[in-house]
């Protein structure tokens, strides 16, 4: 057993990384024993430094973290800043220095993870990120590592903690939108800008990290096809009840059945009441992975919060430092079969589609003709007639998104159509 500590530079005290402090602090003994070295924390980077912060020595804090970094004495950086910068510069900075890092930046890793990685790479360091995708769940790892032998084929589920808290609420209790963030912000899950939650960016980032992952590709978050859940309504919930149906906020990766290509995508979604997706609520996540020899794994757990998602930081910091006194380095990128990323127009699924028609003969014929022209066939029609006027819910068999969209727009142009209230895809049958 070595005697002389490891030191951990914490950059970033808030949410996750007061957790991490204290975690560090009251498992230092344990930590010790699983590492092989004493982990110190040497330094804790903030904004505020007047802030008090409970179980931190205040000798600790700075505000100078490049110079925490450069102070020479430094093992391990554990990134939980957030954004774009100063944390990427911060980590340059590091591996500049010959520190390994831990990060929980899935924004970052999203936009920057090829730079990132080969920039620890050429250090001979390491750059490990666990807690970036679905908090405590141990998915990078098993994804990296476990199922390395494999071929992952397809990826679904739910990684936005906030999304889900506020969607299982709206459902569950009748909570406004508004409402349930504010509460799920109060919780810790939501990001500092909620909108990265709420508007499907955040849940991106992560679904092109799980798709580089998954495919051996690089996805960056411009190739995800995004949409948010914010225009998700009560009358899509009583919708998706009707059909014995939830909705979630989804991140869906797939490899073509070809294997030339994959694609990547976030947005709500309707799913059957009976799917196991269904029923992860408040803050959880849960990821299906499907690999060609393994068959379906899911994944399950708290998805955001300071302490699960110290967790995850805390198991990268016991691998870091492990390695660190192996001098041994983790696995890197894996990103040899550079694929490409298809449009949306090419991703095929089922459609759920709310129309307000004129209540009068003929009308249902000619919705029915243009889902016909644009090769979208139908699977199941409602009406529901109020005083002239026709509530008519649609539901396609799989078609190419590209196709709906054609569907919609010629349906938005006829007379008889005064508006289509919502269109929301079927996945998880
Ligand atoms: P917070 O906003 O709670 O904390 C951010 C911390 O960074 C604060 O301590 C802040 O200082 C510090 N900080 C901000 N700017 C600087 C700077 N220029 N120099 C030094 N320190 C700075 O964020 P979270 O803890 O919630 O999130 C941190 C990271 O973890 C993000 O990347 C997030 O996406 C990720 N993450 C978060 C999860 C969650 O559930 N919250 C789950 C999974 C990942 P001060 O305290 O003085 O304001
Ligand atoms: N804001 C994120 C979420 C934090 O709600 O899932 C966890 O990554």
């Amino acid at each position: 057993m070595r005697t002389r500590p490891l030191k951990v530079a914490l950059l970033g005290c808030g949410v996750v990384g007061s957790e991490v402090a204290r975690i560090m602090t009251t498992h230092a003994d344990d930590l010790t024993q699983r590492i092989g070295a004493p982990v110190e924390l040497a330094g804790v980077a903030v904004r505020r430094p007047s802030k008090v912060r409970e179980g931190i020595d205040p000798a600790l804090i700075t505000t100078d973290a490049t110079a925490l970094l450069k102070r020479g004495d430094i093992d391990i950086a554990i990134e939980v800043i957030g954004g774009i910068e100063p944390a990427r510069t911060l980590i340059t900075t590091a591996f500049e220095q010959g520190i390994s890092v831990v990060s929980a930046n899935k924004a970052l890793l999203a936009q920057d993870g090829a730079a990132l990685h080969a920039a620890a790479e050429a250090a001979g360091l390491d750059l490990y990120y666990e807690a970036a995708v679905a908090g405590a769940i141990p998915l990078v790892r098993p994804m990296r590592e476990s199922l390395a032998g494999d071929k992952i084929n397809r990826v679904m589920g739910i990684v936005n903690g906030t999304t889900n808290f506020i969607l299982d609420k709206m459902d569950s209790t009748g909570a406004g939108y508004q409402e349930a963030l504010d509460e799920a912000t109060a919780l810790g899950y939501a990001e500092a800008d909620p909108t990265a939650d709420v508007e499907g960016y955040d849940a991106a980032a992560k679904a092109a990290i799980l798709a580089g992952i998954a495919f051996h590709t690089r996805v960056r978050l411009d190739d995800v096809s995004r949409e948010g859940m914010t225009e998700v309504s009560a009358a899509d919930f009583a919708s998706a009840k009707r059909m014995g149906c939830t909705i979630k906020l989804l991140a869906i990766l797939e490899r073509a059945a070809d294997g030339e290509s994959v694609t990547a995508r976030v947005h709500p979604a309707m799913i059957p009441l009976s799917h196991p997706l269904a029923s992860v609520r408040e803050a959880y996540n849960a990821v299906f992975v499907e690999a060609e020899a393994a068959g379906r794994l899911m994944f399950y757990g708290p998805g955001a919060g300071g302490a699960p998602t110290a967790s995850a930081v805390l198991g990268d910091l016991v691998a870091v430092a492990r390695n660190k006194l192996a001098e041994a380095t983790g696995p890197g990128e894996s990103a040899y079969t550079q694929l490409p990323v298809s449009p949306m127009g090419d991703v095929v699924t089922r459609y759920h589609i709310s129309l307000d028609v004129a209540d009068k003969p003929g009308v249902l014929a000619q919705v029915a003709t243009t889902f016909a022209e644009h090769g979208v066939s139908i699977d199941t029609v409602r009406q529901q007639g109020k005083d002239g006027e026709a509530s008519l819910v649609v539901v396609t068999h799989r078609a190419p998104d590209a196709a709906l969209s054609g569907t919609v727009e010629a349906l938005r142009r006829l007379d008889t159509v005064r508006g289509v209230a919502s269109i929301m895809r079927v996945e998880g049958e």
